[in-house]
């Protein structure tokens, strides 16, 4: 099937289908499409806890969801190539100062970029420079790379210079005007893990430019604008006829998947969701409202230990008087009982997850082949290596 009549067809199923999958769960006591799908509700409340992390991690093998909802179809939609390579595996000890996964990411990423021999490697957003070195050094190109944390700017030319690879790492904001001057015709831009703004950024510089550009886009979410607006003017189109519309809320499905966490991380995190939706009980009954309450979200380690000390925070946060006398167990019983109820019905965005971030990917690929670019999208790695696996090749035609 063709980019474009993937997109076609993703726009029309994300369109005919957003009722389902753009309400969150955990914010409403009762899914807002249960009178409509009424069996769904009741499959999916049915389901083991084994087949809610099966769903969550598959959502495409055998699904009970398939009698309600298009997966069959939407698992041929999201089938996009598997890039090839035939590049050899490169030195382990190269990897040294780069953190395991990355590593594998960046041997992954540099297998399908495609440079040609003459084109000047930038590298756009490069952190320390980790992918940039191990390109000088595979290739033995000098490389330039853009960042603008000047800390990471100086960690990452300390490490060139340890490896005596000719990396030159420069001070740039590449939302900045003078960005666009590293790049032209003869450079070949190189974006691994670019976030929102970030990379849609690189994807016009390219385009003012000429330059080849290789991008894996990540974060679609990280924008400045709260709504989406399509990028191509295929997708604006299609949007404008199936009357689909993003927000920047709604982009963050796409990269909703995460690597699977170590049990004692997922445990916490399935704690730390019991509690936040006990909470929610309690602070409607005590307001009185029916509406969900957001809380601001903890950093790692810093849950509190038993529920009532979490809700005395969270009420704190919000400004929610608590009364003198709450039945802690009951209402931590209940959350525990919606977070199973939340994760079930979850499962129904899950099914729409990788469409949206497929269909964010071919809106790239469809600005770039706009613009006069011979472009190609596929799967630069496996998914446990990083869910953020889609790579986008673009080279200017003459
Ligand atoms: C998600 S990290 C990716 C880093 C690297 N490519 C990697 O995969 O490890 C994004 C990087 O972009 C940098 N960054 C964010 N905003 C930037 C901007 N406006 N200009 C240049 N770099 C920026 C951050 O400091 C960070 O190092």
């Amino acid at each position: 099937m063709s980019p474009s009549s993937r997109l076609a067809r993703l726009t029309e199923c994300l369109a005919q289908w957003q009722p389902l999958w753009r309400p969150l769960p955990f914010q409403h006591l009762h899914a807002p499409w249960l009178e409509r799908f009424p069996g769904l509700a009741a499959a999916l409340l049915r389901l083991s806890d084994a087949d809610v992390d099966r769903l969550q991690a598959e959502p495409w093998y055998d699904s009970p969801l398939a009698f309600w909802l298009p997966v069959t179809e939407l698992a041929d939609l999201v089938a996009l190539p598997r890039l090839e390579s035939d590049a050899a595996p490169l030195p382990g000890t190269w990897s040294q100062h780069i953190e395991g996964r990355k590593w594998q990411q960046i041997e992954a990423f540099l297998a399908h970029a495609r440079l040609s021999p003459a084109a000047l490697a930038v590298e756009w957003c490069a952190g320390k420079g980790h992918l940039s070195r191990t390109l000088a050094r595979q290739q033995q190109r000098a490389v330039t790379a853009l960042e603008w944390e000047p800390a990471l700017c100086r960690h990452g030319q300390a490490l060139a210079a340890r490896q005596q690879v000719t990396v030159d790492m420069r001070c740039q904001d590449v939302m900045a005007p003078e960005a666009l001057t590293w790049l032209n015709a003869r450079t070949h831009a190189l974006a691994l893990h670019a976030c929102g703004d970030l990379h849609v950024r690189l994807l016009q510089a390219a385009i003012a430019t000429g330059s080849a550009v290789t991008l894996s886009p990540c974060c679609y979410q990280r924008t400045a604008s709260p709504s989406y607006s399509p990028l191509s003017q295929q997708a604006q189109r299609l949007c404008h006829l199936h009357g689909l519309a993003l927000s920047r809320d709604d982009l963050a499905l796409a990269v909703q998947e995460t690597v699977t966490a170590p049990q004692g991380v997922r445990r916490r995190r399935e704690r730390a969701g019991a509690w936040r939706l006990g909470f929610d009980l309690l602070q409607r009954e005590v307001r009185g409202e029916h509406d969900y309450l957001p809380v601001p979200s903890l950093a790692y380690g810093k849950l509190p230990d038993t529920f009532d000390e979490f809700c005395r925070w969270a009420a704190a946060c919000k400004q929610v008087v608590l009364p003198p006398r709450v039945d802690w167990q009951a209402f931590e019983a209940q959350g525990w009982q919606r977070q199973a109820q939340v994760s079930r019905f979850e499962l129904v965005r899950h099914v729409f997850r990788r469409p949206l971030e497929v269909w964010l990917a071919l809106d790239r690929l469809a600005l770039l082949e706009e613009a006069g670019f011979a472009a190609d999208i596929g799967i630069f790695c496996e998914r446990d290596l990083t869910p953020r696996n889609l790579m986008l090749r673009a080279v200017k035609l003459n």
